[in-house]
């Protein structure tokens, strides 16, 4: 990895031990950044992700693995691939290959192929290059080999990195396909294989949309819109870092057509760049609008055809820095993707996964009018979940506080404005924020009501809120690290009146 990709560590002192989050995977007591090889296999999810086997900051890059039966609750398992004296382990994904077209298997009992980027050290005749490598485990992923012939495909080029492979039938028979980034150039560049270890150059797309940053981990993908099997579009995933609409890095998607050969965006999902080159990167589609939701990718073979993902909570303006030991970095919920008609138009709606167990309605059909409402306190040892059906009506803003002090003198905002239409989400008085200059930041989305509705799913899990509203048409994620105590909420309507049809806010474990 060059400088410019380098993920410097932060300082290594250790924090005070911090909460974890209850539904969102955490190491044990080690460093995590991207989802990596997220894959179904004989019933249980596996979720392996870069880590640093040996400290809490970046480096050493390592695959580690967690596995779960229910997207929620995980058990953390040995490192699955380790870096050593030649290469580091960057990111990808993992296939099972039911045809052993790799031969690391057999027929009735595949292999799972982890096809993986080595990111390779001074010492190696590959120095200098990223390039990609496959590793095979015949053990249903718990222990892997690397492959004798690795790496499988470079480009000559230092930034060619995070391949994602999936399986593409079209007319002219099925291949794999894999695509990956050449990073700097904001790329995506597509290549299909037999075998999992010849390599064919298909094409390349971009620059496009939101290019403030180096590309990185990419996914492809296909969806029924509004479910219909007869009208399938392909979304292409582009993460970025920097320049993402929050600051720093995120994701964005773009929506259209996958031929087997190319991708090409529809019109729709194209921004292109005024006049004086820039991009309006609120016209871009975001995965999230927060400032942690990164390197989100896809699972392999997931039941139903359901597309879930999981991105990693994180921002690189100040990952290594955030103020919690042993561990540092969790990765999101598990988002359920789907594409809807959003304004005509085929739009990414997500769905966190979440336990099942709700609590009773705390508000039903009340008008409040320059009010405050006390809502439960977030629990210890919990995550919360508020869901709320609000019509802002003539207020002007309707906002609640998060994780708040009991004397009201921090919190976190999340405040629906009904005059710009925009969700906020705002972290400037959520308790530490002094660890990092760029961590104290307030982020918005543009929000449309439905029916004069703002319908709200709000996931509060020790040190993060994420928020999806309307359906899920509109996403926004950050972490915070309230002073501990901090577990207040209420709900507050000003500069006229709103109605809030339904509101039931639920412990979760
Ligand atoms: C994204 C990323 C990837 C790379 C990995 C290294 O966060 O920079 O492009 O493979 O992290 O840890």
């Amino acid at each position: 990895m060059t400088e410019t990709t380098t993920h410097p560590a932060g300082p290594a002192e250790e924090a005070a031990p911090t909460i974890r989050p209850v539904l969102h995977y955490t190491a044990k007591d080690t460093w995590l950044n991207d989802p990596n090889g997220l894959v179904r296999h004989q019933g249980i999810y596996h979720l392996f992700y870069q880590n640093n086997p040996f400290d809490n900051v970046w480096g050493n890059m390592s695959w580690g693995h967690a596995t779960s039966t229910d997207l929620l609750h995980w058990t953390e398992h040995p490192v699955a691939i380790a870096c050593d004296e030649e290469e580091d382990i960057f990111s990808g994904s993992i296939v099972v290959d039911h045809g052993n077209t790799s031969g690391f298997g057999t027929v009735d009992d595949p292999a799972l192929v982890a096809v993986y980027t080595s990111a390779f050290k001074d010492v190696s005749v590959h120095q200098g290059t990223q390039a990609q490598s496959l590793a095979f485990s015949t053990d249903a992923g718990m222990t892997w080999n690397k492959y004798a012939g690795n790496p499988v495909l470079g480009r000559g080029s230092a930034h060619f990195r995070d391949p994602k492979v999936f399986r593409y039938g079209g007319p002219g028979g099925s291949c794999w396909v894999m695509v990956a980034v050449e990073a700097q150039h904001q790329q995506v560049v597509l290549y299909r294989s037999a075998n999992l270890k010849d390599w064919e150059y298909l094409s390349t797309f971009g620059p496009a949309n939101a290019i403030g940053g180096e590309w990185e981990c990419p996914d492809l993908f296909p969806l029924p819109v509004d479910g219909d099997p007869d009208n399938v579009k392909w979304v292409l995933v582009v993460n970025l870092n920097p320049g993402a609409v929050a600051g720093g890095s995120g994701g964005q998607y773009f929506v259209g057509d996958f031929d087997g050969v190319q991708f090409t965006a529809d019109p729709d999902s194209l921004v292109p760049a005024d006049a004086g080159g820039t991009t309006d990167l609120n016209r871009c589609l975001w995965l999230d609008w927060g400032r942690d939701y990164y390197a989100a990718v896809s699972f392999s073979n997931a039941p139903e055809n359901r597309r879930i993902m999981i991105g990693w909570m994180n921002n690189w303006d100040y990952a290594n820095s955030l103020p919690t030991s042993p561990w540092r970095s969790a990765m999101s919920l598990a988002r359920e993707v789907e594409l809807a008609t959003v304004d005509g138009l085929p739009r990414l709606v997500q769905r966190p996964v979440l336990p099942l167990d709700r609590g009773e309605p705390a508000i039903q059909n009340m008008e409040l009018c320059d009010t405050v409402v006390q809502l439960p306190d977030a629990m210890p040892g919990s995550a919360q979940l508020i869901e709320a059906e609000i019509l802002p009506g003539t207020a002007r803003t309707v906002a609640f506080r998060l994780l708040g002090a009991s004397d009201g003198s921090a919190a976190t905002i999340l405040s629906f404005d009904a005059v710009t239409s925009r969700l906020t989400l705002d972290r400037r008085n959520s308790g530490d924020t002094a660890f990092h200059e760029k961590f104290a930041s307030t982020e918005s989305a543009p929000v449309k009501l439905d029916g004069g509705v703002l319908r709200l799913r709000v996931i509060v899990d020790q040190c993060s809120v994420e928020v999806f509203a309307q359906g899920g048409g509109v996403v926004l994620s950050d972490l915070v690290f309230p002073l501990p105590g901090n577990l207040g909420a209420d709900v507050c309507v000003q500069g006229g009146t709103a109605i809030v049809r339904k509101l039931v806010v639920s412990a979760l474990s």
